[in-house]
């Protein structure tokens, strides 16, 4: 009974996460040989589904699925908008989400290529992005969230060096940094979620810049950290 129970639950997860556009996209993604199997979901958020999937050499992959129906698109229009890589968008809930999975790449892709640590992407098609795992100890990665660090301070600078180097080499500002979206790997930070980072030139910078000083000078605060918002934004900004 509990396992036909299970079973219906399924499905109708299943039936969800993949409407026809996500099957037939996931579908050309393994035609494409990006991915070669599509395993569980993971986590399941309103905007998107972290699924998991396997590469052609057996390598487990981040399988993350924009979802088109329960977006919010008026949210996703704020950080498009005045993005000079991103001037023509289209005007439909898919197009929207579709820049969006476009721009948490190049958001992904920009931070790599200045060092820092983030997951490598391997291919986006439509609502569909695909990534490497991050993995910790043979597992997938905790959030920052859910770690006990042993020396809070040592991975408070880390995370400082990263949000410097972020805004001064890859020119962008994370805009929903918090301990949600730190993943923690050998005891040092790893960013994700990057759909709603901005270029330094975006004209609301200033505001989310300060929304992620304050949210993590918050998290470190309360793990016995000493730093203050003042401190750690003119770390940020300083030439
Ligand atoms: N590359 C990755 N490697 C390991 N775990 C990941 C990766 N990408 C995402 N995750 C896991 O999935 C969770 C949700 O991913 P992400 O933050 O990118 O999506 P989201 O849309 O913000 O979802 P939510 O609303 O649940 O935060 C992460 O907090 C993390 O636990
Ligand atoms: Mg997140």
């Amino acid at each position: 009974m509990a396992e036909q129970k299970r079973a219906d639950k399924d499905r109708k997860i299943r039936s969800y996460i993949y409407d026809k556009l996500t099957i037939d996209t996931l579908g050309k993604m393994i035609d494409k040989k990006c991915i070669n199997e599509v395993m569980g979901i993971i986590k399941s958020g309103k905007e998107s589904k972290i699924v998991l999937g396997k590469d052609l050499n057996g390598n487990t992959v981040i399988i993350k699925i924009y979802m088109i129906a329960t977006s919010s698109f008026t949210n996703m229009m704020q950080y498009i908008q005045g993005d000079n890589r991103f001037v023509k968008i289209g005007k439909t809930k898919r197009k929207i989400v579709e820049t969006w999975c476009q721009k948490e790449m190049r958001n992904l892709e920009k931070a790599h290529s200045v060092g820092l640590s983030v997951p490598k992407t391997r291919c986006v098609r439509n609502n569909v992005l695909i990534m490497d795992m991050i993995e910790d100890g043979g597992q997938i990665a905790n959030q920052l969230s859910k770690t006990i660090l042993e020396d809070p301070t040592v991975f408070f600078n880390e995370v400082k060096e990263m949000m410097r180097i972020l805004f001064k080499d890859a020119d962008l500002v994370h805009a929903d940094l918090s301990q949600y979206n730190i993943l923690v790997r050998d005891e040092k930070p790893v960013f994700i979620d990057m759909g709603q980072s901005v270029l330094k030139n975006h004209p609301q910078v200033k505001t989310f810049l300060k929304r992620d000083v304050k949210n993590i000078v918050k998290y470190f605060n309360s793990l016995g950290v000493e730093t203050n918002e003042t401190d750690l934004y003119e770390f940020i900004i300083a030439d």
